[in-house]
């Protein structure tokens, strides 16, 4: 996100000029709450009203799942953020909070993480109360108009209160800018091997490793990354996650997720990941491959939650459903950008390499509200399934495998979601490719960019005897999960009236369906 600045004047003018859109409180009014909007995800968070970019201080605390999220409360446009604040505790179910920090004098509060110090280091909890700490970016719109490099630095605020009220630190900020323009989204996280804090933040053009003691003051130990992975754009919001290796017993390594904006796979933003070791001081990385954690151009700077209880043991990515290439005109009102579903993402040993998989977390089950299932069938046609579903076809899971036969095999199939205006959108498998595609060319309203339109593909599968295909269908976003996790793609598209017919196509050749489940889900803000 660039121009920071030209958003200063209109949130000082804003401060005096405007009315108060959602109550900069955050509390509810009805008015604006009825989630009844044509394009209101109902599986997926969104804010009631105004402008939501990336999720913030994921953290789980006594019960509860936190989500901040960058807010701007005056419009529903990108602003001077604030972090909005929303709390779960299975994960779908979301209830609004008020904001849970304010921009200051030392700027906006852009993104960042939370942690419980549940061993004190900071010395800001009180006995049997551990602080909820929340690390995050200040960005100076007064130096960045001075055309300063200064502009970024972290900060540090803390909550004895289950992240209900905040109090930032006396001494902010905790990292001063070392002359790089581009410093920011802190991930902090607890390294056993050291018994330090180490924050993991985004420096320009690569990643910069810093270790507490207290989470406090913080000490340089490496940077990684100015010659290795994507570099299309400016690194971001980058995460450090150690991880068990699925298929390996006793295995464990680590996982760097680097979010870039611009050069994702199909435009615009995208999250890249890197596997490797991390000794408590360096990141070295396996190898120089360019991976992307979702393929589809609406999942973008997502991490992982802190704090999951061992016996959980999972680790919990949560994105931001949108692309900056067009997330501020997207046709919504009125608020803009939902998150994208919760996953769980596993680390697994392939033939010559380690990857990173992604799966809806388990808790969608709470959501199944109707299940139906179709018998396999063998076709080379379009085959109509409307008929066969009782329910509306949002919002829906759907789970299906295919295979495909020797000779005469179709080129490309999947499914394909239409309405009565002819719109339509196709999330499918290409045998000529071996890759995923969504194709949302004829999806409905896309004039509001340049960049929206599109047939957009996931890297090369790794199996390819059986395709197996898990879809999230919302009011205006789809998920594919291929390959058992292997594939992620997220899709946002808004079409003049809901996709509420399904077909399964196929080009040129033949498909053996081996069988079909469609779950209809409950809206979550009922
Ligand atoms: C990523 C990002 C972050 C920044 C925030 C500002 O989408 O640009 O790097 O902290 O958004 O809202």
């Amino acid at each position: 996100m660039k121009n920071f600045s030209i958003f200063f004047l209109i949130f000082i003018s804003g401060l005096f000029l405007l009315p108060t859109c959602q109550g900069a409180d955050g509390k509810t009014k009805d008015s604006l709450t009825k989630y009844k909007e044509q394009y209101r995800p109902l599986v997926h968070f969104s804010p009631q009203a105004n402008w939501m970019n990336d999720p913030n201080g994921l953290v789980y605390f006594e019960g509860e799942y936190h989500l901040f999220y960058q807010y701007y409360p005056e419009a529903m446009v990108w602003g001077p953020m604030h972090w909005g604040h929303a709390v779960s505790t299975d994960l779908v179910h979301w209830q609004h909070l008020p904001i849970a920090l304010y921009p200051d004098s030392i700027g906006y509060i852009f993104s960042g993480s939370a942690v419980v110090d549940v061993n004190n280091t900071s010395g800001l909890g009180k006995p049997g109360k551990p602080a909820m700490i929340a690390i995050f970016c200040y960005h100076s719109p007064i130096l960045e108009k001075e055309g300063k490099n200064t502009v970024e630095t972290q900060g540090m605020a803390y909550s004895l209160d289950k992240g209900r009220t905040w109090t930032k630190y006396a001494h902010n900020p905790i990292v001063p800018n070392p002359g790089i323009r581009d410093f920011r989204d802190p991930k902090v996280s607890w390294n056993t091997q050291t018994a330090k804090w180490i924050m993991t933040l985004a420096a320009g053009n690569c990643v910069r490793f810093y270790s507490s003691p207290n989470l406090k003051s913080w000490t340089l130990e490496s940077e990684f990354g100015k010659d290795k992975g994507a570099h299309g754009g400016v690194w971001e919001c980058p995460d450090l996650i150690k991880m068990p290796v699925k298929n390996v017993k006793g295995e464990s390594k680590w996982v760097l997720l680097v979010s870039i904006n611009p050069g994702g796979p199909n435009g615009g933003s995208a999250t890249q990941y890197f596997t490797g070791n991390f000794d408590g001081h360096q990141f070295v990385c396996d190898n120089a491959q360019i991976r992307w954690i979702d393929n589809g151009k609406d999942n973008y700077a997502g991490v992982t939650f802190s704090g999951i209880p061992e016996k959980d043991g999972r680790c919990i990515f949560l994105g931001w459903m949108s692309n900056w290439q067009y997330a501020t005109s997207v046709p919504t009102s009125p608020w803009r950008s939902a998150m994208a579903f919760p996953r769980q993402l596993n680390l697994v040993k392939g033939k010559d390499e380690y990857y990173v998989t992604s799966n809806p977390v388990n808790e969608i089950e709470r959501l199944h509200e109707r299940k139906i299932t179709i018998k396999p069938f063998v076709t080379k046609e379009k085959t109509q399934l409307t008929k066969d579903i009782p329910f509306t076809l949002s919002p829906v899971e759907i789970i299906a495998e295919f295979s495909l036969p020797r000779t005469g095999a179709a080129k490309e199939f999947g499914f394909e979601l239409y309405n009565t205006k002819g719109e339509n959108i196709l999330i499918g498998y290409s045998d000529v490719l071996k890759k995923f595609i969504i194709n949302r060319q004829n999806a409905g309203k896309n004039d509001f960019s340049k960049d929206f339109k599109g047939i957009h593909f996931s890297g090369e599968i790794r199996t390819k005897s059986v395709i197996f295909m898990h879809l999230i269908i919302d009011a205006a976003s789809v998920e594919l999960f291929g390959q058992s996790g292997e594939v992620a793609m997220t899709e946002i598209f808004f079409p003049n009236e809901r996709f509420n017919n399904l077909n399964v196509y196929t080009k040129t050749g033949t498909i053996q369906c081996k069988g079909i489940t469609i779950y209809k889900l409950n809206n979550i803000w009922k």
